[in-house]
């Protein structure tokens, strides 16, 4: 594990990426010039970029690679959006087109072959276009079709990334800005699975949250080197709002096919270590069983009993006190036989987790007086004997707090899926 530097002594968050009205974000020149430095090519004759902007990528990649021919696209007509790309001038090495990254006769449009590209860069825009045949010619020529439950779960980045695939050369690199549904969420498992098996990863920077100008929203730098072979190993880093970057944490195929974020995996390998004398199992070993509540909030007015929700944890009280259910949500004995036929009790024993919200990484309750009826934004995780009191010591702690907060999806509404959480190690 070495520590590195990415673009150090800048303030990424400050300097950050500009945004417009219509939410297109812009990177910074600190950012892509960093991008651009972490691809390995001496010296490439041709480099694109679909979805070019303000030309901040494209304006790095010519400041290294002067000698190389540059090639923009980007749908915008509006100059001031293309200033840079206009003070790069419209030289016989820089050519920009006005036209559709997305369309499937791309190559033709802009007079570059399939499968000719030497480094394509590129930080595409995160909407869901309109769904066009195009779209699956271009998922399918990427190899990308089959990895896709619904070919219409591809929003504009996925497009994107395929298309600059078509266009890239054996072992041409590709450097990108990705969301985070891309790395992290599950329905893009397959994405993640099929682009480790046919092209080598070279690595994954997560970036600062607040990279992007006025949103909180995750991103991740990434370098791919095409068709050069699998990734058997990804190399995952973190950078810092100063530019600098972690230690790197390299992790098996089958693990980055899960997920790709430097969080998740350092806080996965530091709980690999064994400590305090306990060997380090996954939360899902420890457990029975996981219940998910089925009242919904709108229900819980009308419910004839007292419903666990999420404002009923109590606030964390240091790690040693156990925040206990109050005892008015607990059933009779009969109360609690009329409603297991009508939802899903939390029993005794039953440690309590919100599965939504900001804050869901503190909030936790055990189950001790008797049964309770609970919502359906908690779960309920039913530990054997053996296990209870150390993973509920844990999820109180703060590195248990850190694995709840980092194993959640989503940007403003936070949630924990059940996979998520059998996942996390203790
Ligand atoms: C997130 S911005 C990135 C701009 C620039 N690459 C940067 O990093 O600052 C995405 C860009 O993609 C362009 N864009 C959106 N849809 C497009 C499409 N179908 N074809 C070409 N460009 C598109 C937008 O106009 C916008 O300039």
């Amino acid at each position: 594990m070495t520590a590195e530097t990415g673009y150090a002594g800048h303030n990424l968050i400050r300097s950050g990426r500009t945004s417009d009205p219509s939410g297109r974000y812009y990177t910074s020149p600190e950012l892509s010039r960093s991008l651009i430095e972490r691809i390995n090519v001496p010296k490439p004759q041709l480099v694109l970029e679909l979805g070019s902007g303000s030309g901040a990528l494209c304006a790095a990649a010519a400041s290294r690679w002067q000698a190389a021919r540059l090639i923009t696209v980007d749908t915008d007509k509006s100059p001031s959006k293309r200033q840079s790309v206009h003070s790069l001038g419209q030289t016989p090495q820089h050519i920009h087109f006005v036209h559709d990254a997305l369309d499937e006769d791309l190559p033709n449009k802009i007079g570059v072959r399939l499968g000719t590209v030497d480094v394509a860069v590129c930080n595409p825009p995160y909407i869901r276009p309109r769904w066009r045949a195009d779209f699956g010619s271009i998922l399918e020529d990427a190899g990308l079709s089959g990895a896709l439950a619904s070919l219409h779960d591809a929003g504009a980045d996925l497009l994107f990334l395929a298309q600059n695939l078509r266009l890239l050369r054996r072992k041409g690199k590709l450097g990108l800005i990705l969301p985070d549904g891309l790395v992290t969420a599950e329905r893009f498992g397959g994405v993640r699975r099929a682009l480790l098996r046919q092209h080598l990863i070279e690595q994954v920077v997560q970036l600062p949250r607040g990279v992007f100008k006025g949103t909180e929203a995750q991103t991740y730098l990434a370098v791919l080197s095409k068709m050069a072979g699998e990734t058997d190993q990804l190399t995952l880093r973190q950078m810092g709002p100063d530019g600098q970057l972690s230690s790197a944490v390299d992790v098996p195929q089958e693990f980055a096919a899960k997920r790709m974020d430097y969080t998740f995996h350092a806080q996965a390998s530091s709980a690999h270590r064994v400590q305090d004398g306990y060997r380090r199992i996954q939360v899902g070993d420890a457990l029975t069983d996981v219940i998910r509540g089925s009242i919904c909030s709108s229900e819980i007015g009308g419910f004839p009993t007292a419903v666990f929700h999420l404002g009923d944890f109590a606030k964390p009280d240091g790690e040693n006190t156990i925040r206990i259910v109050p005892n008015r949500f607990s059933l009779s004995d009969s109360a609690a036989r009329m409603m297991s036929s009508r939802t899903h009790l939390a029993w005794p024993g039953d440690i309590l987790l919100a599965r939504v919200g900001r804050n869901l990484h503190n909030r936790l309750a055990l189950v001790v007086h008797g049964p309770c009826v609970i919502s359906d934004c908690i779960f309920a995780l039913r530990a054997t004997e053996e296990h209870r009191e150390r993973l509920y010591r844990f999820l109180e702690s703060d590195a248990g707090q850190r694995a709840l907060a980092t194993s959640a999806h989503g940007v403003a509404a936070r949630f924990l899926s059940k996979r998520n959480v059998l996942e996390i190690q203790f």
